[in-house]
């Protein structure tokens, strides 16, 4: 017990130097990141809309990467570039449902959900693009 302790000590005082450590370099590199970071998030992506669809029954039926009952979100992400139109459609599909875009099994609609709490959820999945 009393080594778990000792190497459990040593870790922390080893982790607490390398954070000091980074901190001045990340200082430097600070304006670079943001400006990195700016035109991904200004191009589509929503943390609001992630976060929807993790709290809606979306991911009975949908994954990131994997088809299960309904397309993979990064399949559709690569099959519908994120214009406004795409967008609007694709909030609409999820509010009404529909079919015949994937195979005959149809996407389930949600009535409750607002235009614009779909229209966050279509620019998260549009920003999982990877082709
Ligand atoms: C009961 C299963 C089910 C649920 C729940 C579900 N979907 Fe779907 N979804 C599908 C199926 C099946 C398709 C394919 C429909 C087709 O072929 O046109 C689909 C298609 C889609 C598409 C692509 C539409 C198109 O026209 O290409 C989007 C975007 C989508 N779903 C988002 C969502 C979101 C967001 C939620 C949660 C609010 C959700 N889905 C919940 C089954 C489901």
């Amino acid at each position: 017990m009393k080594k778990i302790i000792a190497i459990l000590g040593i870790c922390s005082v080893i982790f607490a130097c390398g954070s000091e450590k980074s901190e001045s370099t990340e200082e430097t590199s600070s304006t670079t990141k943001t400006e990195e970071a700016a035109p991904a998030t200004a191009a589509v992506g929503s943390a609001t809309g992630e976060k929807l669809i993790s709290t809606s029954d979306c991911l009975t039926c949908h994954q990131v990467n994997s088809k299960i009952v309904g397309p993979s979100y990064v399949d559709v992400a690569n099959k519908y570039p994120a214009t406004d139109e795409n967008i609007a459609m694709l909030a609409g599909k999820i509010i009404q449902g529909g079919s015949g875009n994937w195979g005959e099994i149809p996407m389930a609609p949600h009535p409750a959900i607002s235009t614009e709490d779909a229209t966050e959820m279509v620019k998260y999945i549009l920003s999982l693009k990877t082709n």
